[in-house]
């Protein structure tokens, strides 16, 4: 996917440089050291590990990470978009719409049932990337998300 601003890849092991250069510089960072190059390189090498970046100018811009789950009911997996960050300088530009198209076509390559993902509903920029991009929320009320810290 590309526009005249920034492009949009999937990135495999050999783009480790580039795939470290986006979890530090995109994502929000967690707590303790990554994954060094060597880390991040086999983490890309499983298939089921999906790591798409936005690039300008040779810089990382954004990063989406999902998950391809397999299911014990059906012989096709389903996906879980677990984390999508765009730099602040560089939101409503079509970064994260371009990274959601993204990671639908490598959902209907591995011929994914479906796409969920969470989010709070007072994130306004989250819920609205999703819902414009196609994802319809479950219905106010039972549906709840327990997290185990
Ligand atoms: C959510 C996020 C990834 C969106 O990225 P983005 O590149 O700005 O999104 P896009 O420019 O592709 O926007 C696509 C559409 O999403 C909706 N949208 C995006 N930001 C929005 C906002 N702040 N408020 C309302 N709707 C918004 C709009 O419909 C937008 O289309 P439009 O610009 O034509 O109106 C970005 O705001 C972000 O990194 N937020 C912080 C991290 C986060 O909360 N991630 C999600 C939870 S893990």
């Amino acid at each position: 996917v590309t526009t005249p601003e920034h492009r949009v890849l999937r990135l495999g092991p050999e783009e480790a440089w580039l795939a470290l250069e986006a979890v530090r510089t995109v994502k929000r960072p967690a707590a303790g050291p990554d994954l060094g190059v060597d880390g991040i390189r086999q983490f890309l090498s499983r298939p089921s590990n999906v790591l798409i970046v936005a690039v300008e100018a040779d810089q990382p811009i954004g990063f989406l990470l999902a998950y391809l789950l397999d299911r014990v009911d059906r012989d096709q997996p389903m996906a879980c978009l677990y984390e999508i960050d765009v730099l602040e300088s560089h939101r409503r530009q079509g970064a994260g719409r371009a990274m959601v198209d993204a990671l639908k076509a490598v959902c209907t390559q591995a011929a994914a049932t479906k796409i969920w993902a969470i989010t709070h509903r007072s994130n306004a920029a989250a819920v609205g990337l999703y819902r414009t991009t196609g994802a319809v929320a479950a219905p106010e009320g039972d549906d709840v998300v327990f997290v185990y810290d």
